[in-house]
């Protein structure tokens, strides 16, 4: 589908009256979604923020049965591979890649954790080579913010390895609203340009301001007791019950925060018109 731009060129020099010269300039419209594999898809909360900023799931990668029965849920259509180790993408046409590959063995919580060495985070490598199979113009990875202590080196290695260079930034809950830290560090890789650097962007451009770290724990905890007070004035739960909901509770705290895939999104969107 093509349509009609109007772009301002240039300003008329002072002395000839302001006015600017406009032209029409008729371009392939950027409607035509961008198609996403989704690896480690949990619950789908990367594919959640990046169909809202216009994307397209194509296909899904996730081992854990109950995971798999929410996708089918709210994405009936979507194919979803079971094992990310078996996954061959040679055959796949992709523009975007995604995924929080599990953090168990990175986790600041796993104190004898042994970083991209231990059998679950290690899936990183699996994740590495399905990029080098599709070679797709964006990657995007999310992890616990300790990677950056645990095994960020090796990651942004790979990638370079495999042609890729890459820019990161650390976002919390609490930078898009939520009453919650939950810090993540986020990458966004591209191929290399050939014989120059290549100028990043995206993670610069989400419009989200990071919150100050001296107001960051009295932020969340603001913010949580406001959401118990409103909740408490409903006469409504708070939250979800634990017992009752294990796996739902597991699932999401496994998830992405949606509003950050969607913000990245849009990013990569509009700066590729
Ligand atoms: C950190 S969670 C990702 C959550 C997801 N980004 C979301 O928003 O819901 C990592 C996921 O990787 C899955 N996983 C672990 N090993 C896997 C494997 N071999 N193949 C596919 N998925 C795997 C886990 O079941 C888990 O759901």
């Amino acid at each position: 589908m093509q349509r009609l731009e109007l772009r301002a060129l240039a300003l008329v020099p002072p002395g000839h009256g302001r006015c600017a010269i406009w032209v029409l300039r008729s371009r392939r419209s950027t409607e035509v979604p961008m198609n996403v594999l989704d690896l480690f898809s949990g619950i789908g909360g990367f594919s959640l923020g990046l169909e809202r900023a216009g994307m397209r799931t194509v296909a899904f990668c996730e081992i854990d049965p109950f995971c798999r029965k929410v996708l089918a849920k709210h994405w009936p259509s979507v194919p979803c591979h079971e094992d990310v180790r078996t996954l061959d993408g040679r055959a796949m046409a992709v523009d975007v890649i995604c995924g929080g590959f599990p953090c168990q063995d990175v986790s600041i919580s796993n104190v004898t954790g042994t970083g991209l060495d231990g059998a679950r985070s290690g899936l990183w490598f699996e994740y590495a080579r399905i990029i080098g199979e599709i070679r797709p113009r964006f990657v995007i990875v999310e992890n616990v913010a300790e990677l950056l202590n645990r095994g960020m080196g090796r990651v942004l290695g790979t990638l370079a390895h495999l042609g890729y260079d890459a820019e990161w930034r650390v976002l919390r809950g609490l930078d898009v609203g939520l009453p919650f830290i939950r810090e993540r560090v986020w990458i966004i890789a591209q191929p290399k340009c050939a014989g120059r650097e290549r100028r990043f962007q995206y993670l610069g451009s989400l419009g989200i301001q990071a919150t100050p770290s001296a107001e960051r724990r009295h932020q969340a905890i603001r913010a949580r007791a406001e959401l118990e007070a409103y909740c408490h004035s409903l006469r409504a739960d708070d939250g979800l019950s634990v017992t009752m909901e294990r796996r739902r509770i597991h699932g999401l705290g496994n998830a992405v925060v949606p509003q950050i895939p969607e913000a990245i999104g849009r990013a990569i969107m509009s700066l590729n018109r």
